[in-house]
């Protein structure tokens, strides 16, 4: 009797609650249309530096500016070093730090060892689709030289075009202010999932600004012959949504294209590698499928004397956690925030158990190999290994997964560590057949000690690192002031980290 009155009770204060919640995303709409004005920030074209936008919009661009001040370097194969045998073989063993704010997108991109120390504009191993989540000035090269000819080509060929960073133009048309889509391959990967284009309602485009870039994506390689005879090898990004956004839909999507990120050097799987699948995973969660967008927790409203504005400070909403999640759940702040740590902590504990298994099959499966494993004898293992670190990453790849959408998380934690286990099992029954039982994966407790198993050779790639930045980047910097796409004053309050170099 007792507990069905307190039960009764409980849902009562939750109906009472979720009407308060509905009615604080309706008065939002009335408020966003009150603060719209748009004068022309520029007529044709993408105006990709952010400082012209300031001209006309100063709260906006001051609070943007304030996302440098997440400049901290987190270097994620120091606090997780499985990562470096997870990753083996791949640019990632090399240098993995967690987001920082979009202020330093751009210096990231061009500090980080995986786009390597290129020293003309056809070397180097990055394609020039590793600007595309970086810079306005994508959006504005996409309308000069066109789509195709943009996804042509390596990094370094528009190391002198790609220089303002993540701003103003990647989510507002220049002319009208509007919010846009200035990544054709989300259109393309929306219609894919059956959305009408000139349906999206506003709300939507709240969160859509951000999929442009916070989402599971692919190089999609062709090659065509151009009209002079030349071979040009074109990588689109693709997202690969086309059966939905579940993690085995889109595992499924390149099971069935064949298709394969890196070969694995120590286990040889074929292995996939997720990118941040924010959006698709935060679609899965209860705030999407209440109509909460990605800008009501991420970009708040600010009242500023007699004006409301849209806080462009885009960083972690717990940082702000009375002007974000308190404005929807009316709650103790304090109680609130050990609810929210919980949910880390049970996400941080199941990863872990994720990692180290997989990190042991890969390790395991390395020694099969060194006894004379078959091909045959290992495919099975090797798919396990495939699917669950695919599961694994496509879960936590997305930073924020354990807020956007917990439970999803946690089911795809769960299945990592269970076809890690599975692989595992299988391997040893392959061991056995070769004569070797018992057999313990090494050490990979540190940074040094995993990535010296997974052969990475920093020193080399950080001498290449550290010449391309006193030359070539250089030139490019120069070049870029002098045809007036960098204002060199935009960069001042930047400081020079890396993971390498801040030591
Ligand atoms: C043009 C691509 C692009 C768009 C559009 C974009 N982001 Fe980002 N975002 C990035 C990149 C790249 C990083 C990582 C930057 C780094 O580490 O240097 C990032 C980092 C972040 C971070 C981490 C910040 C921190 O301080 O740790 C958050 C939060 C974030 N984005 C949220 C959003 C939200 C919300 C939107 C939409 C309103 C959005 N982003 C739109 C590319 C983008
Ligand atoms: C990552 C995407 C993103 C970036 C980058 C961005 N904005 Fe916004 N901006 C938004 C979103 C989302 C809104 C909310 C729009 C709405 O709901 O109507 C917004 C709203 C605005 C508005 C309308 C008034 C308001 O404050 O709500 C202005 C003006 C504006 N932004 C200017 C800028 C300027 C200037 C910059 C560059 C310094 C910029 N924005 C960068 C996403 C972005
Ligand atoms: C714009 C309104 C809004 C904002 C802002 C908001 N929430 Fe929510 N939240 C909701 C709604 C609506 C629900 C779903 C209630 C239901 O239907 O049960 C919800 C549910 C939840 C739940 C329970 C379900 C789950 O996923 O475990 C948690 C926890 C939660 N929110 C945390 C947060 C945190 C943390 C923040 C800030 C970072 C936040 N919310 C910001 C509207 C909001
Ligand atoms: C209900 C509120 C809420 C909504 C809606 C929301 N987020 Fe988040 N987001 C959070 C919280 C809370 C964190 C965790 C921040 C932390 O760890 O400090 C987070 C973290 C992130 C991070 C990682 C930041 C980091 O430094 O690791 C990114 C990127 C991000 N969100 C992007 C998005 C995108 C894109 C959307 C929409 C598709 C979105 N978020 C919608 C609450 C929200």
């Amino acid at each position: 009797m007792n507990s069905a009155k307190v039960l009764l009770g409980c849902s009562l204060v939750a109906i009472a609650s979720m009407g308060l919640l509905a009615n604080s995303i309706n008065g939002k709409e009335e408020e966003r249309k009150a603060i719209n004005i748009s004068p022309v920030v520029k007529e044709k074209g993408v105006e990709a530096k952010n400082e012209e936008w300031a001209k006309y919009y100063p709260r906006q661009y001051d609070s943007w500016k304030k996302t440098r001040e997440s400049e901290k370097i987190d270097d994620q194969l120091k606090k997780k070093p499985q990562l470096a045998i997870l990753w083996a073989g791949y640019g990632f063993s090399k240098d993995y730090n967690a987001p920082r704010g979009h202020f330093y997108a751009l210096q990231d991109n061009i500090n980080t060892l995986r786009t390597g120390g290129p020293v003309s504009p056809v070397t180097g191993p990055a394609p020039t689709a590793c600007w595309s989540c970086k810079s306005p000035d994508v959006p504005r090269l996409m309308e000069e030289v066109g789509e195709k000819e943009f996804f042509t080509g390596k990094w370094a060929k528009y190391g002198s075009e790609v220089v303002n960073t993540i701003g103003c133009g990647d989510c507002h048309d220049s002319k009208t202010g509007n919010l846009v889509l200035t990544r054709p391959y989300l259109k393309r990967g929306l219609e894919a999932t059956g959305v009408k284009l000139d349906q999206i309602s506003h709300q939507d485009m709240r969160s859509l600004v951000c999929a442009q870039c916070h989402a599971e994506y692919y190089f999609k390689k062709t090659e065509e012959t151009d009209d002079k005879g030349n071979k040009k090898i074109i990588n689109t990004v693709t997202f690969p949504w086309s059966n939905g956004f579940k993690g085995e839909s889109i595992e499924e999507y390149y099971d069935d294209l064949g298709f394969s990120d890196w070969t694995h050097s120590i286990s040889k799987a074929p292995m996939l590698k997720a990118q941040h699948p924010d959006y698709e995973l935060f679609t899965t969660g209860i705030h999407a499928k209440r109509g909460v967008a990605c800008a009501d927790c991420h970009m708040p409203y600010k009242q500023e004397g007699s004006v409301k504005y849209s806080d462009h400070h885009i960083t972690s909403p717990l940082d702000n956690i009375e002007n974000t999640c308190l404005n929807c759940h009316q709650e103790d702040e304090a109680e609130f925030k050990a609810v929210v740590k919980t949910k880390l902590d049970r996400k941080e504990e199941l990863m872990e158990i994720a990692m180290n298994s997989l990190a042991k099959a890969h390790l395991e499966a390395g020694k099969a190999w060194e006894v004379g494993a078959t091909e045959a004898e290992m495919k099975d293992a090797l798919q396990d290994i495939r699917h669950g670190q695919w599961r694994w990453d496509y879960s936590i790849a997305s930073h924020g997964s354990f807020y956007h959408a917990p439970e999803e998380t946690l089911r795809l934690l769960a299945q990592a560590n269970d076809k890690g286990q599975e692989a595992r099992l299988k391997i040893a029954a392959v061991l056995a057949r070769h004569g070797v039982i018992g057999y313990v994966a090494p050490d990979f407790s540190t940074k040094e000690k995993a990535q010296a198993l997974a052969g990475v050779d920093l020193a080399k790639d950080i001498a290449e690192k550290q010449k391309f930045k006193q030359t070539l980047l250089q030139e490019w910097n120069k070049e870029a002031v002098e045809k007036g796409r960098l204002n060199m004053d935009s960069r001042k309050d930047m400081s020079d980290h890396s993971s390498y170099s801040s030591k």
